[in-house]
């Protein structure tokens, strides 16, 4: 479980002010969702999070760590972070089977193998994939393989967990289904988590907190009943009806 703190974040493509100054504090196994229409950033400022994106301006911690200080560059590279990443497509490797994918983080980190076996088929029991550890993802259902994908996330204990639009490509009942499962999960290992949507009611049920973003801005944060009861502007009142 870890905190993230975004103090005065920028990022810009070239000329392109993408994130303009984003400042936000994630608690320790909070979840967090970062809601806004297509464009506003909210894949960048994950991206940021892991390292696969450098910051243009600004300080990101982990806890204490600093991961990321633009003044002082400081960059800490992806795979010595600690988080795990979930996206919305290409989210397993086509020519490795389901325990193969799960496992990989742990390789990558020179796990033992005695260790890789047991730790991976926890999770597979979590995620609720035993008995498919052998099927490759051709195999799998959309749903399934989400499942492996955010067991992948998993897997290697990372101290936040991002997930960037993870359901968009599953149909509306799996959809709300998978849901329930990763807050469940969630809340099960006291994980903080990022999860980037721009579908309201997805962030709405899952969160403890939503940041409501929009052309790089914060426009609003709080709880999912605060923002119901008390949105900012007509943006809000929109984009949450
Ligand atoms: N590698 C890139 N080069 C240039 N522009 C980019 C790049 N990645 C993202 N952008 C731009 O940054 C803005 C925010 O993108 P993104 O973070 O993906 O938004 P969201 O996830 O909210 O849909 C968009 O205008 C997008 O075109
Ligand atoms: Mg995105």
């Amino acid at each position: 479980m870890s905190s993230v703190t975004f103090t005065n974040i920028k990022k810009s493509f070239g000329d392109v002010h993408v994130i303009n100054d984003f400042n936000l504090q994630i608690n320790n196994g909070e979840f967090v969702s970062f809601l806004g229409p297509s464009g506003c950033g909210k894949t960048t400022c994950l991206r940021m999070v892991s390292g696969l994106e450098y910051n243009t301006g600004g300080e990101i911690k982990i806890d204490q760590d600093i991961v990321s200080n633009f003044d002082n560059k400081i960059f800490v590279a992806p795979e010595h972070r600690h988080v795990g990443m979930v996206f919305q497509s290409y989210a397993v490797w086509p020519h490795m089977n389901v325990f193969e994918n799960i496992a990989y983080p742990l390789k990558v980190t020179k796990t033992p193998k005695s260790e890789i076996s047991d730790r991976v088929q926890k999770i597979i029991e979590t995620v609720e994939l035993t008995g498919l550890e052998k099927r490759m993802p051709n195999e799998l259902s959309g749903g399934q393989q989400q499942r492996v994908a955010l067991a992948r996330g998993l897997v290697a204990q990372p101290r936040v967990l991002l997930l960037d639009e993870p359901l968009s490509n599953l149909d509306a009942k799996l959809r709300e289904k998978m849901r329930g499962d990763i807050r469940q999960i969630q809340q099960d290992f006291g994980i903080t988590c990022i999860y980037v949507t721009h579908d309201q009611i997805e962030a709405f049920t899952m969160s403890d907190r939503i940041v409501i973003m929009k052309d790089g801005d914060i426009i609003q944060e709080g709880k999912p009943s605060e923002i119901r009861s008390n949105p900012v502007n007509d943006f809000v009142v929109d984009f949450i009806k």
